[in-house]
Formats: C-alpha cells, sequence, structure tokens
C-alpha cells in the first residue's frame, strides 16, 4: 500500500494504461482484459489488473492535471515498479489538420511548468515519449485504420485558459493539441528509466470550437485502449 494506492505489493503490472477518468479504467478493464480484479479503490481513484493476449496489465485512473499524475506515476513506478506508462485520454485540436476524433500521440509535451520544474530549476527539460512506443502506437493506429498525428502537444495547468496569446503562439510553432497531463508524466518516467507515452483523442478543437458528444467519446476511447495495448506488447 501507499498513501495513494491500496493495492497489495505485485497486484499492479508492469504495464499501466492511464486514462485521467476512474470509470474509464473500469470500462476499459471489463471490455479489454480478462479476469479483470480491482486493486485499488483510494479516493475513487479505481485501477484493476488482468490480462490481454496473455500479458499482465494494470488500467489505473490518473485523475486530471499534472499533480494528480505525478503522484499516481511516482507510486506506481516507486513503489509497485511499474516500467511502462501509456496515458490514454483526451486533448484540444490546435492545428486545423487535427480533426475531432483524430488520435494525437505525444512525442514531446511542452509546458509552462509541471510539478518537476523545482527540480530542474534553471532547466528548460524537454519531456519527450519513449521511442520504441511511440513507432509501436503509431503503427498500431495505422493497421486499425485510425486517423493519427504524431508531434508535439501542450500540458497546461488550466483548462479554463484565458491565455489565447499563449495558445496562439504554440499553434504557430506546430503544436497539435493541448491536454493536461503527459509533460509530467514524462518527467516522471525520465527520472525513473521507466518508459511513457501519451495518446489522445481530439474531444474539442480551439480554432472551430466543435465538442465531441459523449456518445462518440467511447467509441474514441476504444480505439485508444487497443493502439496502447498493441503498442505496450509490440
Ligand atoms: N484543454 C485542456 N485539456 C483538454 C482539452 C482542452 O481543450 N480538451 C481535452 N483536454
Amino acid at each position: 500500500m501507499t498513501i495513494h494506492i491500496g493495492a497489495a505489493p505485485g497486484d499492479i503490472a508492469e504495464t499501466v494504461l492511464m486514462p485521467g477518468d476512474p470509470l474509464r479504467a473500469k470500462w476499459a478493464a471489463e471490455t479489454f482484459l480478462d479476469d479483470a480484479v480491482c486493486v485499488n479503490r483510494v479516493r475513487g481513484m479505481l485501477g484493476f489488473t488482468g490480462t490481454w493476449r496473455g500479458h499482465r496489465v494494470t488500467i489505473h485512473g490518473s485523475g486530471m492535471g499534472m499533480p494528480s499524475i505525478s503522484i499516481y506515476a511516482n507510486e506506481l513506478v516507486r513503489d509497485y515498479g511499474a516500467r511502462t506508462l501509456v496515458r490514454i485520454g483526451s486533448c484540444g485540436g490546435m492545428q486545423p489538420h487535427v480533426k475531432l476524433r483524430d488520435v494525437v500521440i505525444a512525442m514531446t509535451a511542452s509546458s509552462v511548468s509541471t510539478p518537476s520544474s523545482t527540480i530542474f530549476r534553471e532547466v528548460n527539460f524537454a519531456p519527450a515519449a519513449d521511442f520504441g512506443l511511440l513507432r509501436a502506437a503509431a503503427e498500431a493506429a495505422r493497421r486499425l485504420g485510425v486517423p493519427h498525428h504524431v508531434g508535439g502537444i501542450y500540458s497546461s495547468d488550466t483548462f479554463y485558459d484565458e491565455r489565447e496569446d499563449l495558445n496562439a503562439v504554440l499553434t504557430r510553432h506546430g503544436i497539435l493539441g493541448v491536454e493536461m497531463e503527459a509533460a509530467e508524466l514524462y518527467n516522471v518516467a525520465a527520472r525513473h528509466g521507466a518508459r511513457a507515452l501519451g495518446i489522445m483523442t481530439v474531444s474539442d478543437h480551439l480554432q472551430t470550437g466543435e465538442a465531441l458528444p459523449a456518445a462518440e467519446r467511447e467509441q474514441s476511447f476504444a480505439d485508444m485502449v487497443r493502439i496502447a495495448l498493441e503498442a505496450a506488447f509490440a
């Protein structure tokens, strides 16, 4: 047990998929895993461990925002021995060619700051995905016929962001989408020699104002789970 995870030692697999929403973790475990058992429910942050094609996998919620994912990623890696962490979430599209429902595979994650900024001090560390996972996810997305983009994203601390100038600068520098967790996930993984990747469905678009209806999010979420599982065990 850790402060935020009630699982017994050995209950967590080396490969962990991390949706933001704990109920998505439950849905994904019930839909994709065999013999899934609930291993955490502390603060309602559900985690499940089961098998996919014979491989042991944990699907554990991350919560929203970098402080939240930082807590879970730290405990999963340091206390439970997780070695591969794949975020599956949503993002806001920031380029005209990045359409609603497309999948964004995050090669890098820019930010204004992260919970690791105090450690890096004056260094502008470049949080980056594990290349093997990145390549395998892109190949899986292509095989599954899921429209996708590979490139940089922006991990923001605010959903209700009023800095339109900041979004404009990031768009001008080719950033594909905005979400709120990947940069810190990449930082924590780098610090502990683990592999990390963020895969995000475009659920809304900053330029067009469009948003995906709730019912359609499930289909996109299922595509991401498939991509994440295939990438993790490629
Ligand atoms: N902003 C921040 N995070 C997000 C967004 C957004 O527009 N969409 C999904 N996650």
